[in-house]
């Protein structure tokens, strides 16, 4: 492999798949390999954080193997590490930190740190390179935001949700109706099919501001089943979904929408795992299009969480000088404001 190329090994164990990614200059997937754990979190009804650390422990070096192996480069190639420092479940965080630590040490490599929504973000650069100034609409598990970038690695979180995360909702409702973890996935497949009888509300708060919140919605939701189910009322799952889905969407899409329009932005860029939802990427590039928006969202596999998203940000922290020592923290809960390059350099 040419040394003129960059090479950045990437490892993402911030939840529960546990992944490791070779990506040259900073847009091209050589490998991404991805282990997932959901299965044995199923049966829990969500991620069990002691389990999701053991699964990265066990599955973490086969999988640094594997994407070498898929790249096809050894570990000479390589010119940096980047690994997620957060935010995510701290002990499944430290598994990935001490592969890095030990990768960067033997092979006397770089080690960069990673904030895990940035990598949401870069994943949309691995298809379509950022331009800016735009906006990130960020729909994850853990997290709903949106972020100003005007620049590379210049993130402005301009909303955020005062509860509720959007998937960590749409986890919830699914549970409601008992459907299997992770249920954003089978409220989407199940939205498609069914009526919005329901009618539930869009919580659009203070006349101006982007953030958001979800966990009314999700007690509407709640409350509303259970009312039926005393009453003896048949509950109609796929009508449940489409009401849900169509209330969440309404109010990310808006709100996607007047952001852009405020900032004089013409980029908007969708990510994190519920950037895979039919009824959001349908409604939201509708919506771009008639306002003259620009739309990327990744395709559904670089959505969720993967480790090639982590090399894409990194390729661009490796550029500007930014490196760890082997001091290096996870760090469970980091704004991403934090992580921009003003205040990292
Ligand atoms: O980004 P991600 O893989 O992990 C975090 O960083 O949180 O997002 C996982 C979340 C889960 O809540 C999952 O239910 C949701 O994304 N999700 C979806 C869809 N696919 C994944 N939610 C709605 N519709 C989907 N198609
Ligand atoms: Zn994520």
């Amino acid at each position: 492999m040419n040394k003129q190329q960059t090479l950045i090994l990437a490892i993402e164990t911030s939840c529960d798949e546990t992944s490791v990614s070779v990506i040259k200059n900073g847009t091209e997937i050589l490998s991404n390999t991805v282990l997932s754990q959901i299965e044995s979190h199923k049966r829990f009804g969500g991620v069990v954080p002691e389990i999701a650390s053991r699964h990265h422990v066990e599955g973490i070096t086969t999988t640094i193997d594997t994407a070498l192996q898929t790249a096809n480069v050894t570990m000479n190639d390589i010119n940096a590490i980047a690994v997620t420092q957060g935010p995510g479940l701290i002990g499944a965080l430290l598994i990935g930190i001490n592969a890095a630590k030990a990768l960067a040490f033997a092979y006397d490599l770089p080690l960069i740190p990673v904030h895990h929504i940035a990598g949401h973000i870069y994943a949309n650069h691995l298809e379509t390179p950022l331009t800016f100034p735009l906006m990130a609409l960020i729909v994850s598990g853990g997290h709903t935001e949106l972020v100003y970038m005007k620049n590379h690695l210049n993130f402005e979180v301009i909303g955020e949700t005062r509860d509720d995360a959007v998937g960590e909702a749409y986890d919830k409702v699914a549970r409601t109706i008992d459907l299997p973890y992770p249920g954003g996935p089978q409220i989407d497949q199940l939205a498609a099919k069914g009526e919005d009888t329901y009618q539930f509300p869009r919580v659009w708060l203070e006349k101006g501001s982007y953030d958001f919140s979800f966990s009314g919605l999700k007690s509407a939701v709640i409350n509303q089943l259970h009312n039926q189910r005393q009453k003896g009322q048949e509950i109609v799952p796929e009508n449940v979904a489409t009401s849900f889905q169509n209330s969440v969407v309404e109010v990310l899409t808006t709100k996607a929408i007047h952001a852009c329009k405020a900032y004089n932005v013409k980029r908007l860029i969708v990510a994190g795992g519920v950037a895979s939802n039919r009824g959001l990427r349908e409604s939201i590039a509708k919506q771009c299009e008639d306002n003259q928006i620009q739309l990327t969202i990744p395709t559904p596999k670089l959505c969720t969480d993967n480790a090639a998203m982590i090399g894409a940000a990194g390729h661009y922290l490796y550029l500007a000088g930014i490196r760890s020592d082997m001091s290096m923290n996870g760090k469970n809960n980091i704004d991403i404001e934090d992580f921009s390059i003003e205040t990292l350099s």
